[in-house]
């Protein structure tokens, strides 16, 4: 087992803060939180096809482009970096990321390393098509028509919430593509929050975690399945040096900034026209009765308790050399 941080202070794991001397990120970032976050870049498309690959809460809307603009700059904050792989972002190095959405945190490393190459994968393109920096590509694929890249590409695979998409049959498949695509002594990472945690949680919160839960599983999609990332890691003989980085976030204003913006965007996830849809069945409420559920009745429990935790972790491991 890899080591965990389960601390309310949201600590570093001892083992990251040796192993990411390597990196030149670490280094030279040093995160405060947003004052303002960064506007929509683009005008996502949907086709219907997509529409019905993409059935989870998160539509391809602006607000969506927003809501993980913000999630990515309010995660990069809680862990204090980029990624927690001991991996030096420097001249040349490639990177990909999986399932990249708006993009975020790629444009945010593209235009921090300007030597490095990147790339972006989605199948739904809500990525920036023109306003981007020059060392940054973004392709529309699918990533279960295999990536689009030959064996041993890429320094760094990335992969970031996935968890309402990927059944457990597809989380195998793209974690053999990401190991694919990686070249030998690289790294991937997958970043993700567990769902099985329910510490702290009031009523109305395991009343709403369980829909999510159900209507998901309905999906084919265990939510649960994050939790055994590190063993299905460990489990390939492909990969070496399994870690994970993780971080506790109390969650409401007893939280601080931080647990504010984590209830904030959670409310926001939970409020969108398909979670509306998606949830009311499996919760026996009416639109109306899940919107004052969601925006009163969950905002006055995550407001009123102090200790509500989310666990957020990075999953990552180096490719092996067989020569
Ligand atoms: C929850 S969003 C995460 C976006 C981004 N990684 C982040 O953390 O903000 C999941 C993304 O996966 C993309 N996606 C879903 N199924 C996909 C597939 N089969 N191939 C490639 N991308 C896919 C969706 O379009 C969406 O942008």
């Amino acid at each position: 087992m890899g080591n965990r941080n389960s601390t309310d202070k949201v600590k570093r794991n001892p083992s990251i803060n040796k192993t990411n001397n390597r990196s030149h990120i670490k280094k030279e970032f040093e995160p405060t939180l947003p004052s303002t976050l960064p506007t929509s870049p683009t005008s996502p498309t949907s086709s219907n096809e997509e529409k019905e690959t993409l059935k989870y809460y998160l539509p391809n809307d602006n607000n969506d482009i927003d809501r993980q603009h913000a999630h990515h700059f309010i995660k990069r904050y809680l862990f204090q970096s980029y990624f927690s792989a001991p991996i030096v972002i420097g001249e040349g190095v490639k990177v990909l990321d999986v399932g990249c959405g708006a993009g975020t945190w790629l444009l945010d490393l593209a235009n921090e390393y300007k030597d490095s190459i990147f790339y972006g994968l989605d199948i739904a393109p809500v990525f920036p098509a023109e306003i981007k920096p020059e060392n940054l590509t973004f392709i529309k694929e699918d990533i279960f028509n295999g990536l689009p890249f030959p064996d041993n590409t890429f320094d760094f695979v990335h992969m970031e919430t996935m968890a309402y998409i990927l059944t457990p049959e597809k989380w195998h498949y793209a974690i053999s593509e990401l190991i694919r695509v990686t070249k030998p002594e690289g790294y991937m990472e997958l970043s993700e929050a567990y769902y099985n945690k329910n510490e702290g949680f009031g009523p109305i919160y395991i009343k709403l975690a369980e829909a999510i839960y159900k209507s998901s599983l309905q999906r084919g999609v265990d939510l649960k399945f994050t939790d055994q990332l590190e063993s299905v890691l460990r489990s390939r003989q492909t990969i070496m040096n399994v870690d994970i980085d993780e971080k506790v976030v109390i969650i409401g204003p007893n939280g601080g900034k931080v647990g504010t913006i984590f209830m904030d965007l959670y409310i926001q996830f939970c409020s969108t026209d398909s979670a509306v849809e998606g949830l009311c069945p499996y919760l026996n409420m009416s639109k109306d009765e899940y919107k004052e559920f969601i925006f009163k009745d969950y905002r006055n429990e995550i407001c009123q308790s102090k200790n509500t935790k989310l666990y957020m972790v990075r999953y990552w491991a180096q490719k092996v050399n067989n020569n």
